[in-house]
């Protein structure tokens, strides 16, 4: 017969071993003790119980943790506010879909709301928020917080905007932001349950669940959310959480803030070898474009070496690696992957120094001038920004959908021509 831990793991991929088997044994007597049961007889019963009967419910309900709170990781929700939701926006859509993936009590899902409505104020908005635990699903429909969830400052517009005091010190989440969530028990491995869950969602976030799960269940619910993503919507994880390397999503890191991008595994053309002489095609090609895709197989893993440190937030370590490469590589390639590390640490002008080097031996280099469109400026100086991203956009005009743009983070084509609309939407609204 399996153990109960080993049939959480089965059911709902929670791992009870080593540093957290005492979260179990505190549960299991808690809740054998509330049904003047011995241990013994509670385990033997979960063992042989229906795990969609009302022990398993109070089982989950304890040895889960709910622990959560309003506007948790700011920088992660301004990188909505500020970022992912204009990007949106600028690509003409209109309705914007998030999901809350192991929402809790549900703080999560309505600090995403907020961000989203706030954002996007003319826009339709839904926000799904889901759950193993009924009694954290409950407390969630209610809406209603005291200083546990309020331990984070919000900004006061929001807070203003969307969260009604009441007279015992807590908070109302109103009803403009309600009556865009929607609650929903879920088992993110319960393929029963997907079933019930849309995709083609802008945005996921499915935060502290993964530092749970097993392993191979991490694996198999990262792959799941990438399917419910829209093409080029976003997964937001944190720093606890584990994940592999998945294909389709692809490890970014936006306006410092780490996230996962769906993306159509890359089909990448294949590069001319170093050592064979060059073919009638690729001779033909600008001398340039030729530097620029023969090289990029040595830098694609020296730039993995120089991405890796920066993924792990080591961004001095990046800087000093993507020098490095610089001194022996000086293509636009090279300057261009040191420009990004730099302009994460907001060496606007550093970074800018180099782009506009890669762009004089490289002039149609249209990453080079997506970046340089994106990079942040005085206001003064952004008319610069809004010609760069429109030479990506005249650039782009006879290419297909599906092309991939070479570069230290390679893009396809759809992707590089939204991101460049939404920086000029950008641009707009803020002039
Ligand atoms: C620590 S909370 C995270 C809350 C919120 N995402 C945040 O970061 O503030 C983890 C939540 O994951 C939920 N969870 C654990 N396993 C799950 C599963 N298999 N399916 C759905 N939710 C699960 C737990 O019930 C718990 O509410």
């Amino acid at each position: 017969m399996k153990t109960v831990a080993e049939l959480l793991a089965a059911r709902y991929g929670l791992l009870f071993a080593g540093h957290n088997v005492d979260l179990l044994e505190r549960g299991l007597v808690r809740l054998a003790d509330s049904l003047g049961l011995s241990l013994e007889v509670l385990c033997s019963r979960l063992a042989t119980d229906d795990p969609k009967a009302e022990l398993w419910q109070r089982l989950i309900g304890t040895v889960t943790v709910n622990e959560t709170y309003l506007y948790r990781h700011p920088e992660q929700l301004q990188l909505v506010l500020q970022r992912l939701v204009p990007e949106r926006l600028g690509t003409g859509q209109r309705s914007l879909r998030a999901w809350s993936a192991g929402c809790a009590t549900g703080e999560e899902a309505y600090s995403l709301a907020m961000v989203m409505r706030y954002a996007a104020p003319g826009c339709e908005i839904s926000v799904l928020g889901t759950d193993i635990s009924e009694p954290a699903l409950a407390v969630a429909q209610r809406g209603k917080y005291g200083p546990n969830s309020l331990r984070e400052p919000i900004p006061p517009l929001l807070q203003q905007a969307y969260l009604l005091p009441t007279t015992d010190g807590s908070v109302e989440v109103s009803l403009s932001i309600r009556e865009l969530v929607e609650f929903r028990r879920v088992n993110l491995i319960d393929p029963e349950h997907l079933a019930t869950v849309p995709s083609g969602f802008d945005i996921i976030f499915c935060r502290n669940v993964l530092i749970y799960f097993t392993p191979e269940h991490s694996r198999q619910v990262l792959m799941m959310l990438r399917d419910h993503l829209a093409d080029g919507g976003v997964l937001v994880l944190t720093a606890l959480d584990q994940r592999e390397k998945i294909p389709g999503l692809e490890p970014l890191v936006l306006d410092g803030v780490p996230v996962l991008r769906r993306s159509e595994p890359p089909r990448v053309p294949p590069l001319p070898s170093r050592r064979e002489p060059p073919t009638a095609t690729s001779a033909s090609a600008s001398s340039s474009q030729l530097r620029l895709s023969v090289l990029s197989i040595d830098l694609a893993e020296r730039a993995a070496e120089v991405k890796a440190a920066a993924d792990q937030g080591d961004l001095a370590r990046a800087t000093q690696l993507a020098r490095r490469l610089l001194q022996s590589d000086r293509t636009p390639e090279a300057l261009h992957l040191l420009a990004m590390i730099l302009s994460e640490q907001g060496k606007h002008a550093e970074a800018e120094q180099l782009l506009l080097e890669a762009l004089k031996s490289s002039p149609s280099y249209v990453l080079g001038h997506l970046s340089l469109g994106l990079l942040d400026r005085p206001q003064h100086q952004r008319w610069r920004g809004a010609q760069h991203l429109q030479t990506v956009i005249t650039l782009l005009k006879q290419r297909a959908d599906d092309e991939i743009l070479h570069g230290p983070e390679p893009l396809q084509v759809a992707m590089a021509r939204r991101l460049a609309s939404a920086g000029l939407a950008n641009l707009e609204r803020r002039s």
